[in-house]
């Protein structure tokens, strides 16, 4: 029979990976806990409706990414391209929507695009939404909250790119002046920054097309049309976060989704290759209107979990710890199942694994250290009869050492 395999840019995820993936969870659920955020789960599938009412109708998510299905009511659904509408109509849904909310989530998302490196059309999202936050201070709480992520993960080769879209007179006002600009160039641009041109100008500012780059860079800037309130927010996150984290104003940085007016950021790794984004974000005041919500200003970012393991494979990952509990004969193994679960309750970070079988010792520590075990716990006759376990190191110096039951708990502890 033939073999069925998975779909194409939806990897199946497997030991080494999943670990980093939890651990990843794991540290951002708390630092996210510790800014006083508020987990949130939302639907994986949501109406269609929702993704082109907040992502925008010319966004690629909508035009060209998105995975939608009629249901058997003849309903269209989609799977969730990202998390922030299915948050925001969540709270606009549960009339908390002239309330305040500091929220986080993480969970998979779905997007059609042309698999490669660090590109899935599954991926995994935590995320990020500050709700009912005027803009100001609630932008110097984001980008901090942005700011421990690389300090805690220790994201040296990371820059943080920011850039002020304006609000929404602020936009129209500098779109007017782009095109106009644009007018002599439109003969020269290529088939897809021809339809960005029609559909969302803004888009053309990060084309990848270098002539239209240049073209740009001696056109229009928004930074001349944002007001000096608008102007000093960037100046401010420079001047805080700046000491401890390296950010850079882009002003070519507009990011694909719709729904952003206000501030914008990006974080770019230079270990990542041609997909360098690891996480995005900004302020999108208008959205909880455009999804029949009360104004709720908000602003928000999400992180690429792939993308930020690719960055970041946390090596040392206490987890990854390996000790083999191995016994010579079958009558001990009662006392070492009780003392192994004594061992797990005190430290779950490490993986024990009990090898009672009939094998020989040497090949059960062969078999440990094949699996890359860091110790072997021995319990053979002679510990058996003295109350000790012999452990075994199997780094470098490979050192063998006897402990009574209360010394080993010890020892586990601090592994
Ligand atoms: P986004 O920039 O579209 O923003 O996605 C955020 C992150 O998700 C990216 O920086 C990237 O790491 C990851 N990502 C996106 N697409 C893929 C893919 N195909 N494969 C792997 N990773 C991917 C948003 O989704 C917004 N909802 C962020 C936000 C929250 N803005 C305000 N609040």
């Amino acid at each position: 029979m033939d073999k069925i395999s998975s779909i194409r840019g939806m990897p199946d995820v497997f030991e080494s990976d999943t670990n980093y993936l939890a651990e990843l969870n794991k540290t951002l659920s708390k630092i996210f806990l510790s800014h006083n955020l508020n987990e949130v789960n939302t639907p994986i599938l949501e109406q269609t409706e929702l993704f082109i009412r907040s992502t925008g109708i010319t966004s690629d998510i909508v035009n060209k990414e998105i995975y939608s299905f009629n249901d058997r009511n003849e309903q269209s659904l989609s799977l969730r391209p990202e998390g922030t509408a299915g948050v925001v109509r969540s709270v606009i849904q549960k009339k908390l929507d002239s309330v305040e909310h500091k929220l986080w989530y993480q969970g998979p998302m779905f997007r059609y695009e042309r698999p490669q490196k660090g590109r899935f059309r599954q991926f995994n999202q935590a995320g990020v939404e500050l709700l009912g936050f005027e803009e100001g201070p609630s932008d110097l709480e984001i980008i901090s909250i942005v700011c421990d992520i690389f300090i805690e993960l220790e994201l040296e080769d990371s820059i943080l790119k920011i850039n002020h879209l304006g609000d929404k007179d602020t936009k129209e006002k500098f779109l007017s002046e782009l095109l106009k600009y644009l007018k002599t160039y439109k003969g020269m641009l290529n088939d897809s920054d021809k339809e960005k041109l029609d559909k969302n100008p803004l888009r053309l500012l990060d084309s990848k097309d270098i002539n239209l780059k240049d073209f740009l860079d001696k056109g229009p800037k928004i930074k001349d049309f944002l007001s000096s309130e608008q102007l000093n927010l960037l100046d401010k996150i420079q001047s805080i976060f700046g000491k401890y984290v390296e950010i850079e104003l882009d002003s070519s940085l507009v990011r694909g989704l719709d729904y952003y007016t206000g501030l914008v950021f990006e974080a770019v790794s230079s270990n990542l290759g041609a997909q360098d984004s690891f996480l995005g974000g900004g302020r999108y005041d208008e959205l909880s209107k455009d999804l029949g919500g009360k104004e709720m200003p908000a602003i928000g970012f999400a992180i690429g979990l792939e993308r930020l393991n690719m960055i970041k494979k946390l090596k040392n990952a206490k987890s990854n710890k390996l000790i083999s509990f191995v016994t010579t004969s079958s009558k001990m193994n009662a006392l070492a199942f009780k003392i192994a679960q004594l061992l797990r309750s005190h430290n779950y970070d490490i993986r024990l694994e009990t090898n009672f079988t009939n094998a020989s010792l040497k090949a059960k520590l062969r078999k440990a250290s094949k699996l890359g075990a860091k110790f072997v716990f021995i319990m053979g006759e002679e510990e058996f009869k003295s109350d000790t376990i012999t452990v075994k190191s199997f780094d470098e110096d490979g050192y063998q050492v006897n402990m009574g039951y209360d010394e080993i708990l010890d020892f586990y502890k601090d592994i």
